[in-house]
């Protein structure tokens, strides 16, 4: 039987059957480098519109490669060089662009709820993907995360996670830590007192105030950056002071399992929460997850036309 999607908003709610079948595709097709015989391209005939309202490299490039691969025009709406200037709302631009043939839609935005409040509200054969919303989720980061440890660990399984920084702003923290725990890892957090929540909607997280314990004996310790453009809460260190407590230095490295996986979703900043050494050096999978972010997002787009095996 396929198995099918409709949008991908969370990984809350994610079908774990579908998480498997997306690991399994997205492994095929890294093998294959992306690169689909004619009949293979499902998305031929098909537009995806990019509907990005916050700034984006990986994610942004790598659904567009994505989409490309698979055959399907692509439409980029820059919302400050668009009507949204003039006033347009953002239904009223989904419903325009839905009316000129694009029923893919992925979308990033800073409130959170705003991608699966489209998805509910738009058209029955429109299909959202959450490309982050607000400090809410990031699914598709968790799935190319989950999908990079697998490759590394082949099993989640006694496998433990130490999440490092802005854990209360991070979309990328909440999409992973319900994805992962699901999955049977074993998860961490830690940063400055004012980044970490006084508790998690993501059952059986330790929250660490020390970051040296949370990344003792850790076999993957994955850093987040300092979200300073999500207003909202007092917060005064210095990058300086930042980099010396939580800063993932070689040395903060060494507690953790010697070949412990060292990830980022990016963008990195060098010698902030990452140190140069330690983001270029043999433990780094950063640019590994990008690589596999492309080959995820095919999978995704093939997820939801319905057409993953
Ligand atoms: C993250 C994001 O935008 O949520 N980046 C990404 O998508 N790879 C993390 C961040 O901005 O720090």
């Amino acid at each position: 039987m396929m198995t099918r999607m409709k949008h991908l908003l969370s990984t809350k709610d994610l079908d774990l059957e579908v998480v498997d079948r997306l690991f399994l595709r997205t492994e095929k097709l890294k093998r294959l480098r992306g690169i689909l015989s004619r009949e293979e391209k499902i998305l031929q005939g098909h537009v995806v519109a990019i509907l990005f309202w916050e700034p984006s490299t990986r994610t942004r490039m790598s659904f567009e490669l994505a989409a490309y691969r698979l055959g399907a025009g692509v439409l980029e709406l820059h919302p400050k060089e668009s009507s949204v200037i003039k006033g347009e709302t953002i239904d009223d631009t989904v419903a325009n662009l839905h009316s000129i043939g694009c029923n893919f839609f992925v979308v990033r935005h800073p409130t959170s709820g705003e991608v699966a409040r489209l998805a509910a509200t738009q058209g029955r054969d429109t299909y959202f993907i959450n490309g982050g919303d607000g400090a809410n989720e990031h699914p598709c980061q968790a799935l190319l995360d989950a999908f990079t440890i697998r490759e590394r660990r082949k099993t989640f399984d006694g496998v433990r996670v130490a999440i490092i920084g802005d854990i209360l702003r991070s979309r990328v923290a909440r999409s992973n830590l319900h994805l992962l725990t699901r999955l049977g890892a074993s998860c961490v957090v830690s940063g400055p007192k004012e980044l970490l929540p006084k508790e998690l909607e993501v059952g059986g997280v330790e929250i660490e105030k020390d970051p040296a314990q949370a990344v003792k004996n850790a076999d993957v310790v994955m850093v987040l950056r300092l979200q300073r453009e999500r207003a909202g809460i007092t917060f005064d260190m210095t990058e300086k002071e930042y980099h010396e407590k939580f800063g993932l230095t070689a040395k903060l490295l060494q507690t953790a399992k010697p070949d412990a996986m060292v990830m980022h979703p990016g963008p990195i900043n060098r010698g902030v929460e990452i140190d140069s050494d330690v983001a270029d050096g043999s433990q780094s999978f950063i640019l590994r997850q990008s690589e596999n972010g492309l080959f995820m997002r095919m999978a995704v787009f093939e997820a939801l036309r319905g057409e993953l095996g």
